[in-house]
């Protein structure tokens, strides 16, 4: 439990403490530092400066002996906290302090001249920027690994026939390289959503000072340049208050995060006794501690649920800016510990898919098996009956609902009943309609663009090589 303490002899901060007589109460040092988290912007918020320190220098604000102190002086930093040399304090507040810090006992006052022309408000925006568009590289290429698993899955089985879903009631025979590209698909529109963001966000808030800019001759562009940002913010006000590049890469992570639940999903009830349709590796499963048949879909599992986490963070972050007035306040050092831990969660969670996804073995037999179960031509035959016999579709599907019906009593599928018995519902029902009772006819007749029929999923499976490399 923290104590709060009433010694007037500590201290006042000595980065902001000339209208302080005393230090904070530890119970307000708890609350307000954050050093604790924020330390890992310690390269961006280095990289920052160095960008800063330099074009302070090219427009002449700072004398090149001082900037020259600076930068050496921040490399020499950067190395001690690369190598745990450095020991961050708690008092210093939070990472751009305790960097300046250091810095001070290294290079002396010059240090102190660093922060000329900006605030900690433009200072942490401009680092978490650089953080969260380095996340953004970081899932972009979590995310095409994670497409090329699914897309070495199709390629293998482009024809191999697995039922179709709607309702989780056996629906149509799919293919099994469809069904993989789906999440292709999916996942491809979560890269492109990552790769937007980066654009949007690509723009550097450094030199907005606290607020409203500064009076100094800063150069805008060349920090902005410097540090890999195609221009500087427009509105320093702007620059400084919002968090939204912050909330899409949470949103887009959610999304992300969302498919790989429902991949996750499948994962669990196909591995499961009752379906049997694949097996995971041991790698990515574990056993029971009890029971020694078991063998669990834990990661699925774990991937399946943490999309709790990262919407949770993103929910966090919306709610911190919502109706916080321009332009910076304190409530958004709450932005880094949700995003820090949606971004760890994302990436494990698409290395721990990538790893399952290239690991699964499908159970072909199964799959075929279960793909011609549960009347899944049901369709095929109502679409012959219109296609054959120019049948109204509405009628073609009574028709084909009271031959499903006699099977199901009869016990057997629908390839199984005598054409006599077909005949008895419809007399014009000619023998070749057992042609496209079977699965395999089944899926090669979904010929249609974005259709099942391994010739589409086949060509499918090029057209994604090519993009993906
Ligand atoms: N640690 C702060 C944050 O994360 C840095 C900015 C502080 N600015 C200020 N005016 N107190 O938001």
């Amino acid at each position: 439990m923290i104590k709060s303490k009433s010694d007037p002899s500590t201290t006042a901060n000595t980065m902001w403490g000339g209208r302080f007589a005393a230090g904070p109460d530890a119970i307000m040092q708890a609350i307000n530092a954050s050093i604790g988290f924020d330390k890992r912007l310690y390269s961006q918020d280095i990289t920052a400066s160095r960008a800063h320190a330099a074009m302070l220098g090219a427009t002449g604000i700072l004398q090149d002996r001082d900037v020259t102190a600076i930068r050496e002086g921040l490399q020499t930093v950067h190395e001690e906290i690369e190598r745990g040399a450095f020991s961050f304090s708690v008092d210093l507040e939070d990472i751009h302090m305790n960097v300046e810090a250091r810095l001070k006992d290294l290079i002396g006052e010059a240090a102190g001249r660093l922060h000329t022309a900006r605030s900690r408000n433009d200072q942490v925006a401009t680092d978490f920027r650089l953080w969260v568009r380095g996340q953004c590289d970081s899932a972009i290429e979590g995310i095409a690994a994670l497409m090329r698993a699914f897309l070495a899955q199709a390629e293998a089985g482009a024809d191999w026939v697995m039922p179709g879903f709607t309702h989780l009631q056996t629906a149509q025979p799919v293919t099994w390289g469809h069904h993989m590209l789906a999440y292709v698909e999916m996942l491809s529109r979560d890269l492109s959503r990552f790769r937007d963001a980066r654009a949007r966000m690509n723009e550097c808030p450094l030199g907005a000072a606290a607020l409203a800019g500064t009076s100094f001759p800063i150069d805008r562009a060349m920090t902005a340049a410097a540090l890999g940002f195609d221009r500087p913010m427009a509105n320093s006000l702007d620059a400084v208050s919002d968090r939204d590049f912050a909330l899409e890469f949470l949103s887009a992570s959610a999304i992300t995060a969302m498919h790989l639940s429902r991949f996750s999903e499948e994962l669990v009830i196909w591995s499961s006794a009752q379906f049997r349709f694949v097996r995971l590796s041991d790698r990515f499963s574990t056993g029971s501690s009890i029971m020694p048949q078991k063998k669990n879909p834990d990661a699925a599992e774990l991937l399946r649920a943490k999309l709790g986490r990262i919407m949770g963070a993103m929910v966090a972050l919306f709610t911190v800016m919502k109706g916080l007035p321009l332009a910076y306040s304190k409530d958004m050092q709450e932005d880094k510990e949700q995003v820090f831990d949606a971004a760890d969660t994302l990436m494990l969670g698409l290395a721990a898919m990538e790893g399952m996804v290239r690991d699964l073995a499908a159970n072909r037999e199964t799959l075929a098996a279960a793909a011609s179960a549960g009347f899944s031509t049901a369709t095929d035959l109502a679409d012959w009956l219109v296609r054959e016999l120019g049948l109204p579709f509405r009628q073609a599907h009574h028709i084909t609902g009271r031959l499903v019906a006699l099977a199901e009593t009869q016990g057997c599928d629908l390839p199984d009943l005598t054409l006599a018995q077909m005949q008895a519902e419809c007399a014009e029902i000619r023998a070749d309609v057992f042609d496209v009772l079977g699965v395999e006819n089944s899926v090669r007749s979904r010929m249609s663009y974005g259709g099942t029929a391994p010739d589409q999923v086949r060509h499918q499976v090029a057209r994604w090589k090519e993009v993906l490399g």
